[in-house]
């Protein structure tokens, strides 16, 4: 029987993660390994961000959660700073848009309150435009951290009780989950993170308990449907049991 070359086949269709969240990093090592400044690595980033988040559309993905700006970030050069933030408000005025019109919802985790004013706007103006859309929804990880988002429901909870509305014994993980920046966002089923490190970062601490970590070489300005499917296919072969002892599917 003659071989069959099935390179240029499609790969089946899969089932797929509601949730995927991803850590683009490597974009500075992209730049360094081709003699270009760090700011061409993070505009490159911007263009996989575009790249995958239509794949993740095509795909099926409810969710996608990308972690933009750490709480961080702020150590890095002011240079650095000013173009990441000049980067996203860019990103918001070019593509806010062609996003509103694939009918992606928006959604901003995060502290707002430090950042700049006309920044702030942008991720309102952002949230409320495609507040209504019922296609893919990303979550914008800006000035982020996880034990601050931690921190915050903590602080909103104490408030809470302080108040009297709450009672202290009736905090539990559901209410804290609830007290979160974003609690409507169901917890990811997988997490990616590009560069070849292993380490979350202080990324989703608490949505990530029982997700599925996924870990891949390329630098993010280098990420593209073909890597975004091959994760996913790890993800598949992964036995999800969320501590017990039945494997629950892959979605
Ligand atoms: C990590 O690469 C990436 C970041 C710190 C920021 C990610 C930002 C983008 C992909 C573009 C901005 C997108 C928006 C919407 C603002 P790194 O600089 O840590 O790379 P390195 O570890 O190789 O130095």
């Amino acid at each position: 029987m003659p071989e069959v070359d099935i390179s240029n086949i499609a790969s089946p269709p899969f089932q797929a993660p509601r949730h995927v969240a991803i850590i683009m990093d490597g974009n500075g090592r992209w730049a360094a390994a081709r003699g270009l400044p760090r700011a061409e690595g993070h505009r490159r980033g911007v263009e996989a961000l575009r790249r995958t988040v239509r794949a993740a559309g095509e795909i099926g993905i409810r969710f996608v959660t990308i972690f933009s700006f750490s709480a961080e970030n702020w150590s890095r050069p002011a240079s650095e700073v000013r173009e990441l933030m000049g980067l996203l408000r860019r990103f918001i005025r070019n593509d806010l848009a062609d996003l509103h019109k694939s009918k992606v919802r928006v959604r901003v985790i995060g502290e707002r309150q430090s950042l700049d004013p006309e920044i702030g706007r942008l991720l309102v103006e952002a949230e409320e435009l495609t507040k209504d859309n019922d296609g893919l929804t990303l979550v914008v990880a800006f000035n982020y951290g996880a034990r601050q988002e931690i921190a915050r429901a903590a602080r909103r909870i104490a408030e809470e009780v302080a108040k009297g509305a709450i009672k202290a014994e009736a905090i539990d993980t559901d209410m804290v989950g609830r007290f979160l920046d974003a609690p409507d966002v169901p917890d990811p089923d997988l997490i990616i993170r590009t560069s070849g490190e292993q380490r979350l970062s202080n990324f989703l601490l608490w949505q990530a308990a029982y997700s599925e970590l996924v870990f891949v070489p390329t630098y993010w300005p280098d990420f593209d449907r073909a890597a975004l499917e091959a994760a996913i296919r790890e993800y598949q072969q992964r036995e999800r049991r969320f501590g017990g002892l039945v494997a629950k599917t892959g979605s």
